[in-house]
């Protein structure tokens, strides 16, 4: 009996015991939902409260908790207690603590693969930033979600696709344009062009208030692009060009590739179809010049066509959800976007079904909140920004600070500087639920102690630090004898780790997975500040076997998050 499988087995145990009462109405698996885990281990692995039992058959809950114990096999157990209310299972800690110990270290990395996913196609919108405008925090937190998503996917064995919706279309590229040939010059945008391309823009907002004129000489440039003129069009492309590359130097740096870059652009000669369509099955409206279609009391009506032509937004976000459905053939298309587009993608769903579509229950808004800094929220428009670039290198930079400090002799200092640095943001904005809102102190991220990924980190190298200095190496058949609390603890969170991936997919939640790192490498450091661990005796190849697991699952869930975990910092 392993660990997950101890909680059945106390159900089925339990299920037959109740038999015997023929007023209970109870099935297995509420039965197991009944099981608690006591929050002191003195008390038990685990738990079986008798309250509910009680009130159906009228009786002192006392009373059933000692019945049950008098009734029941305890022979898989260590032992079965009545404790007042409570019946407490102690389990067999040694075999189950050899099991998983043994399972952890054979199957390595793909410890807690599963095969729910089947190979279905999970599509991904993620990243998605707008072109000739530095990438935000916010296009950095919809970057490192959506990764770590799609690696948890992966892991479940689903097939996930990352597509990144650049913005690359719209009407900012007419006031980009206007900016571009009233203050701009080609040397500057040559030389650094998101920076240069996000001067313009903001000069442009500064302005326009009480320049109107601006506005509209924007909206013309627009609708030349539309046109195709030439002028615009090399304009638009080189400015796509120079944003894609520096994008791209971020993209190195956190380790994420995408499967495809289809931007807004792309679905320009898909537009028409969609307006087709609507018109076909008689949705479209018009509305003062422009088309829509109405939504009904809950959601504003969505506006497909303004009174000048263009198309909009969401016109393009229903072409490439039919352009993804038909390529992909997607059981689930996942949309990493902020919440603050919420409306938009209720409406892009409510479309759809009204378009006959029943995928469209498929579709999953993938929420998250805002990055503040100093409590306010950031605008490119006012140019209250902080750049990416800047974040990561000033992280790597302290980083390469603490470990100058701590390990002064560390080989290859460069690289493990990197993998702290990036891992520190990339885990900050991990560990929190992915709706809540969090502010941004770099200090704060790149702390070695506390809840942050260089300390994950740091206790994963310490595990391999252990390993590296033990005379021999640890064995995956070790039988475990005796297991202190400190051990069974680890081994319980290891076991937990299958559990721990299912739930973070199935919420769509990377931050289970952060905040199960964290708990493991307490967990760890607990152990480690108690337990010597290179001590020669006949303990030390189960104390190895339990150092590996630990650096085993600790890398394999930093991996899950898109963090990596260098041997030694
Ligand atoms: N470019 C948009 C923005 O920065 C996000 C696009 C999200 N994806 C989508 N299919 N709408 O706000």
């Amino acid at each position: 009996m392993n660990l997950m499988e101890a909680q059945q087995t106390i159900a089925k145990q339990l299920e037959q015991v109740l038999l015997q009462f023929d007023q209970v109405d109870l099935t297995t698996s509420q039965i197991a939902d009944l099981i608690e885990v006591p929050k002191n281990s003195d008390l038990g692995d685990f738990a079986f409260p008798t309250f509910q039992l009680a009130k159906q058959l009228h009786q002192v809950p006392v009373k059933i908790a000692q019945q049950i114990v008098a009734d029941l096999d305890s022979s898989a157990f260590t032992k079965v207690v009545a404790q007042g209310p409570y019946v407490n299972f102690f389990l067999q800690r040694p075999a189950i603590v050899t099991q998983t110990l043994a399972t952890v270290v054979t199957t390595g990395e793909h410890f807690g693969d599963q095969q729910t996913g089947q190979q279905a196609r999970i599509v991904i919108d993620m990243s998605s930033p707008n072109i000739a405008k530095p990438m935000s925090m916010g296009h950095l937190r919809s970057t490192v979600i959506g990764n770590s998503i799609a690696k948890i996917l992966a892991k479940l064995d689903y097939q996930p696709i990352k597509i990144n919706h650049l913005g690359d279309w719209g009407t900012q590229f007419g006031k980009l344009m206007v900016a571009y040939k009233k203050w701009g010059n080609e040397a500057d945008v040559k030389r650094d062009p998101i920076n240069s391309l996000q001067k313009y823009y903001v000069k442009f907002h500064q302005l326009d208030q009480k320049y109107p004129e601006l506005d509209e000489e924007a909206r013309a440039w627009f609708r030349k692009l539309e046109a195709g003129d030439e002028e615009a069009t090399h304009l638009w492309q080189w400015f796509r060009d120079e944003s894609l590359k520096s994008f791209t130097k971020v993209y190195d740096e956190l380790g994420v590739q995408f499967d495809s870059y289809t931007g807004e652009a792309f679905y320009n000669d898909k537009m028409a179809e969609i307006v087709d369509l609507l018109q076909q099955k008689g949705l479209l409206q018009e509305s003062k010049g422009a088309e829509i279609v109405d939504l009904g009391p809950d959601l504003p009506p969505a506006l497909i066509k303004k009174s000048d032509g263009a198309t909009l937004y969401i016109t393009r976000d229903l072409a490439a959800a039919l352009y993804r459905k038909r390529t992909y053939h997607f059981a689930k298309a996942l949309y990493v976007v902020g919440s603050e587009q919420s409306v938009h993608f209720e409406q892009l769903k409510a479309v759809l079904a009204k378009m006959g579509y029943a995928w469209s229950e498929d579709i999953e808004h993938i929420k998250f909140g805002l990055i503040t800094a100093g409590g306010k929220k950031l605008s490119t428009r006012q140019g209250r920004v902080i750049l990416l670039e800047n974040v990561l290198q000033d992280s790597v930079t302290l980083a390469r600070q603490q470990i100058d400090e701590k390990n002064p002799t560390l080989a290859d200092k460069e690289t493990v500087a990197h993998a702290v640095g990036v891992g520190a943001v990339i885990f900050h904005d991990l560990k929190n639920n992915r709706t809540d809102n969090f502010d941004f102190q770099l200090e704060e991220v790149v702390r070695f102690e506390g809840e942050t990924g260089p300390y994950v980190q740091y206790t994963h190298a310490r595990a391999m630090s252990i390993l590296r200095k033990a005379a021999q190496q640890s064995d995956d058949k070790v039988a475990w004898e005796q297991v202190d609390d400190n051990t069974w603890e680890i081994a319980k969170l290891l076991a937990d780790f299958p559990r721990i991936i299912q739930q973070a997919g199935t919420q769509r939640e990377p931050s289970v997975i952060a905040k199960y790192a964290l708990r493991l490498a307490k967990a760890f450091n607990h152990y480690y500040a108690h337990t010597k661990v290179l001590v020669a005796d006949a303990q030390l190849a189960a104390r190895l076997q339990l150092v590996q697991a630990v650096a085993i699952v600790l890398k394999e869930a930093l991996n899950l998050l898109g963090v990596q975990a260098p041997d030694e910092m």
